[in-house]
């Protein structure tokens, strides 16, 4: 539903509209920024604007008069309650209930819940838009480390689609490279000695661990290897075919763990390394045409001045190994062209851990030279950090290997299964599997994008799975108390009442029922800083603090309660269902998944 009502619904972008208005009209120059923000506490208002300070700065006038004009200027009629001038040129804004309720009241008829569309409401441009995410190396199982891009890739994908992007994914995949020669040459032999693909690969850390044993210990293994990689690159039948068979598997390994974790992945979202294989000698070639890349010492090297040393020295990138091979950063540069040529990228956005970082300002800088990157398609990468043991040391096993991510899954949809039943021993089966997944899968994702995505973070199964502060279940708990109201027959009763009211029906009566209009009107804005920055943990915070919010509203103001009036029920029904839909849409963005029972 976007019709010209919904376009009305930010509330900052309504007040930064009227304080510009007013701020042109006290004899600023048009496009002055406003500066409205949330007021940090309640006693300076609901909103404020702070503008006018920087103004006054620039025109060097005093800015407490400057804001005496802004504010008599400053029409507010309907939608604000007071306005006041604090300290040197705050302007304070104290939103009105009844317009708060009105623009609830449309919220609570949009199925986008008052989020714009972009390519749907005229003003805002749509955006295409890459994301790189997942990428696991296929050589071996997925583990930890992949867990966190594609779970934080995934989210802000799926932020990027509510907003109306569109989203283009790119799963690039490690799917190339000389280990594969060792594994190609393992896997035939295992395959001549009768054993099927399948079994041969049913535990790929094993089979990398044996072929890794042959190729540094057995004669003449680690030629055969080698031969095989060229042979692979060269289009050999016998190679390919073997390499095909690997690939294959492993993709599968890694679909199941994606399907573990509802995430939203699909077989032809893979463009991997190998994908870019035809392309990079002209790559090469084009660089050593444009001089960007020079010979040195045999290999192809392009050195960056503009990333030197303290004492100068160029930063060091090879596109091309001295015997012929290509790198990982070749590919890159490749699928920088391939991104903004073919796919029309407006925006690229890359996730891996942060010990790539210096990687991709390398790429970004040679492709940008090379215009394989044109200025006005934006290149970012988005670095994670790692996750820790209870030891504060990277995340492994008690033995020191590192923990496959089927395992870890696994285990929290036990913990949480215990956890379940503990609290629900009546549970049936069907209802303890159904809902322990979505738990124990919720927690760790939870966790994980609750975080700051630049920070390292101790992974803990206990404070992930605690009912209590900002987890998963904590969350799903929150949506199911409320579905547990609108099964209640008196909210049967007073949905009829609804239906017989018409359309306004929240009113906002209690200081937490304020809070709460305050806190859903601003899914727009918390969605746009999730997708400018790539930082699901902002949606995460605002999804803790609706529900710790409904908490105190349900303490304190009676919805089915006996003597309460019907009209106060229906709109404390209403709101119940805003902040409902609001929890589940917020946790389908995470990909976390709901229950009415839990
Ligand atoms: N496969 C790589 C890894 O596991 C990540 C690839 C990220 N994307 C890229 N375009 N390089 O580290």
């Amino acid at each position: 539903n976007n019709d010209k009502e919904s376009i009305k619904m930010n509330i900052k972008d309504i007040l930064s509209e009227k304080v510009s208005a007013a701020m042109v009209a006290a004899g600023l120059p048009e496009g002055t920024n406003p500066a409205v923000s949330l007021s940090n506490r309640p006693n300076f208002g609901d909103y404020q604007a702070n503008g006018v300070m920087g103004a006054a700065k620039k025109l060097k006038t005093n800015p407490r008069e400057l804001a005496t004009k802004v504010v008599a200027a400053l029409n507010l009629d309907g939608i604000a309650s007071k306005i006041e001038l604090a300290g040197p040129g705050f302007i304070n804004i104290h939103l009105d209930e009844k317009w708060l309720a009105t623009q609830l009241n449309m919220v609570a008829q949009d199925t986008h819940l008052g989020v714009r569309q972009r390519g749907v409401n005229v003003d805002d441009k749509q955006q295409t838009v890459v994301v790189d995410y997942s990428a696991p190396n296929l050589a071996k199982e997925m583990h930890v480390g992949h867990l966190r891009s594609t779970i934080i890739g995934d989210a802000v994908v799926r932020a990027l689609e509510f907003r109306g992007d569109k989203v283009i994914r790119q799963n690039h995949m490690g799917d190339w490279g000389t280990q594969f020669g060792m594994l190609i040459a393992h896997l035939s032999d295992k395959l001549a000695s009768e054993e099927v693909a399948e079994t041969a690969l049913s535990d790929l850390e094993n089979f990398y661990r044996e072929a890794k044993v042959r190729f540094d210990n057995e004669e003449g293994f680690a030629d055969r290897a080698r031969a095989d990689v060229v042979k692979l690159q060269s289009g050999d039948a016998h190679c390919a075919k073997l390499w095909q068979q690997f690939i294959d598997i492993s993709i599968a390994h890694s679909e199941e763990i994606y399907a573990k974790l509802n995430v939203s992945l699909q077989r032809s979202d893979i463009m991997g390394e190998s994908a870019y294989n035809d392309d990079l000698s002209r790559v090469v070639d084009e660089l050593m045409a444009k001089e960007i890349a020079e010979e040195s010492q045999g290999a192809k090297v392009v050195f960056i001045d503009e990333m030197a040393s303290k004492d100068g020295e160029p930063s060091v990138f090879i596109v091309q190994k001295s015997g012929g091979g290509f790198l990982y950063a070749t590919t890159d540069l490749s699928a920088c062209r391939y991104r903004s040529d073919k796919l029309a990228a407006d925006r690229i956005i890359i996730f891996t851990d942060a010990r790539q970082a210096l990687h991709f300002k390398q790429v970004e800088i040679v492709a940008r030279k090379a215009g394989f990157l044109p200025e006005n398609v934006s290149y970012q990468h988005c670095p994670f950090g790692m996750m820790m043991g209870d030891d504060g040391k990277p995340f492994k096993t008690r033995t020191g290997g590192t923990i496959k991510l089927a395992e870890l899954l696994d285990e929290a949809v036990l913990r949480a299964s215990d956890l379940i039943k503990e609290k629900n021993p009546e549970i049936s089966d069907a209802d303890l599997a159904e809902i322990s997944n979505k738990v124990g899968i919720g927690a760790v994702k939870f966790a994980d994008l609750s975080k700051n995505r630049t920070s390292d973070y101790i992974f803990n199964w206990k404070t992930m799975l605690s009912f209590e502060g900002a987890t998963a279940p904590y969350l799903q708990y929150a949506y199911s108390r409320i579905q547990s109201i609108f099964s209640k027959p008196e909210a049967k009763e007073a949905q009829i009442v609804t239906a017989l009211l018409g359309n306004t029906v929240i009113n906002i009566i209690e200081p937490q029922e304020k809070a709460l209009a305050l806190k859903l009107l601003q899914l727009e804005d918390v969605i746009d800083a999730v997708i400018s920055e790539c930082t699901p943990n902002l949606l995460c915070n605002y999804l803790y603090e609706l529900a710790s919010l409904y908490m105190s509203f349900y303490e304190a103001c009676p919805i089915l309660k006996e003597g309460i009036s019907d009209e106060v029920k229906v709109s404390r029904l209403a709101l119940c269902q805003v902040i409902a839909n609001t929890l589940k849409q917020g946790l389908d963005i995470l990909g976390i998944e709901v229950m009415d029972r839990m």
